[in-house]
């Protein structure tokens, strides 16, 4: 299965977020070595991967969201509503793999993941964009200087693995290939419903 690749399309342009960004891609990237059998197929350290994707995705909303308070982006709440979707279907899918890791097809969650967090930022993060970069007025402007005291803390074996990655990730190289499009309609869909179970053989 096909990993995701850092591209320039990806790139806000605001260092903190495509940093986060990166993180996401490589959280995910780890765990389609697992579904391709490039690692160890151990399945307490898959439940570790899904841990640290809890973990960060939760750090990196936080900030995002901060960060579209207090420039006044108009659609934040729609905007945290995409969020708290994904927030709550990746606890559920952390929590069943916990319960009964055979019964999550993890192909299923990396396609899932692959496509969200690439038609997300394509969209919906390039969306506030210009709103950050004071292209575009927000609803209360003038808060701008606060937005560097966010700050994030993740617990110790989760942050021990975070730190690994980041590690990785400063070896990555960014690679400008072909850009995914996706149209409107691929990305409304209605993940929330979507199974991860196997089908049954
Ligand atoms: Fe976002």
């Amino acid at each position: 299965m096909e990993k995701l690749t850092w591209q320039q399309a990806y790139s806000t342009g605001i260092r903190v977020i495509d940093d986060d960004h990166k993180m996401l891609f490589s959280i995910v990237n780890n765990l389609v070595s697992e579904v391709n059998g490039e690692s160890t197929g151990d399945s307490r350290q898959i439940e570790s991967l899904l841990e640290a994707l809890v973990e960060y995705v939760d750090s990196h909303f936080a900030r995002e969201e901060l960060f579209l308070e207090q420039f006044g982006y108009p659609k934040l709440d729609e905007h945290r509503d995409r969020h708290d979707a994904l927030r709550h279907q990746i606890d559920a899918i952390s929590n069943d793999y916990q319960a009964a890791p055979d019964s999550i097809d993890l192909e299923k969650v990396c396609d899932f993941l692959i496509n969200w967090l690439s038609q997300h930022i394509l969209k919906s993060d390039m969306d506030y964009v210009p709103y950050l970069n004071g292209e575009k007025e927000g609803k209360e402007p003038g808060l701008r200087d606060t937005s560097q005291q966010v700050t994030v803390s993740v617990p110790m074996g989760t942050g021990r693995l975070i730190h690994e990655l980041a590690h990785e990730l400063r070896h990555a190289q960014d690679v400008d290939s072909a850009i995914r499009h996706f149209n409107d309609e691929h990305f409304s869909g209605s993940y929330r419903k979507r199974s991860f179970l196997k089908s049954p053989s």
